[in-house]
């Protein structure tokens, strides 16, 4: 068997397409959706994630600000910018990119957002609403994944599904969203004795570990579904995932790539969320 591939490029092409639609009319209403992206210090990877999320916005006529500061930024003041942020109204969706730098403490911050803008999904209250199937931002990587799923036409109920990683901001959420699906969920980490016991039952894994080949064609069972969240390079440099890619669409029935698969679904979940935020502003006015 050689697997189809899920392409992240064209269902987020799609996604967003509807994203621009969608905000169009928000427009047309007199609002502009708009969404805060704060990138503190010079990490070279957040600021291409950053520059990304900016551009994705403006393609899709939303509107937003990129906050850009130095690596010594105090907390308070950072605060101070966040509390700033939730006060305005032009603003649907606060981002502030992650990692911070060591002396700030990176939760207190994600705590300082109001979770009605907590577009990233990674505030208490929205971890708290993912767990409990109330309404609230789901964090996007996870997000995108599912609508991956939805897009194949993937019934979860009564599947097994493992998810390989235990993130807050992927594995654990992830793992929320599989189940509510009614799917029977194993989340394996660091510490799993027999990962490839688990990834043998498995109707569709997530490997979400930020390591390469974490998952082979012979950890497989037949037929399953693979979505690959890592980001990683090999060594030539080249951008790969978590999962031999090469092995393993030879055994699964699905398969995401890297690059080109899970990647861009995030930002354009970012953009889904923040236009729903901006939607939610505007019927509260009404
Ligand atoms: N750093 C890496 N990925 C993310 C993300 O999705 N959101 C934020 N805020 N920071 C990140």
């Amino acid at each position: 068997m050689t697997a189809q591939l899920i392409d992240g490029n064209a269902l987020s092409m799609q996604l967003r397409a509807q994203v621009a639609a969608d905000t169009a009319q928000l427009k047309a209403k007199g609002l502009t959706p708009g969404l805060a992206v704060v990138l503190v210090g010079d990490n070279p990877a957040s600021q291409v994630y950053v520059r990304n999320k900016v551009k994705a916005c403006e393609d899709a006529g939303l509107h937003s600000v990129l906050e850009k500061y130095e690596a010594d930024m105090s907390e308070a003041d950072l605060l101070a910018r966040v509390q700033a942020l939730n006060n305005d109204p032009s603003i649907h969706g606060i981002l502030v990119q992650l990692p911070l730098p060591a002396h700030i403490d990176a939760q207190k911050v994600i705590e300082a957002i109001n979770p009605l803008k907590d577009v990233d999904g990674f505030h208490m209250a929205s971890a708290g609403a993912l767990m409990t199937g109330m309404p609230g931002f789901w964090p996007c990587t996870p997000y995108g994944c599912m609508k991956m799923l939805e897009s194949i036409g993937y019934s979860l109920k009564g599947k097994h599904a493992v998810v390989i990683g235990r993130s807050n901001i992927v594995g654990k959420p992830m793992a929320l969203m599989l189940l509510q699906q009614n799917a029977t969920v194993t989340i394996c980490h660091s510490a799993t004795p027999d990962l490839k016991a688990m990834t043998l039952q498995a109707d569709v894994i997530v490997a979400a570990v930020g390591k390469r080949n974490v998952l082979t064609a012979d950890m497989v069972k037949p037929g399953a579904v693979v979505l690959d969240v890592g980001m990683n390079r090999n060594d030539q440099g080249k951008l790969c995932g978590d999962v031999d890619f090469e092995g393993v669409k030879q055994v699964a029935s699905y398969i995401t790539p890297v690059p080109g698969g899970v990647g861009p679904m995030t930002i354009t979940m970012l953009l889904v969320n923040t236009l729903e935020s901006a939607q939610r502003a505007l019927s509260e006015k009404s």
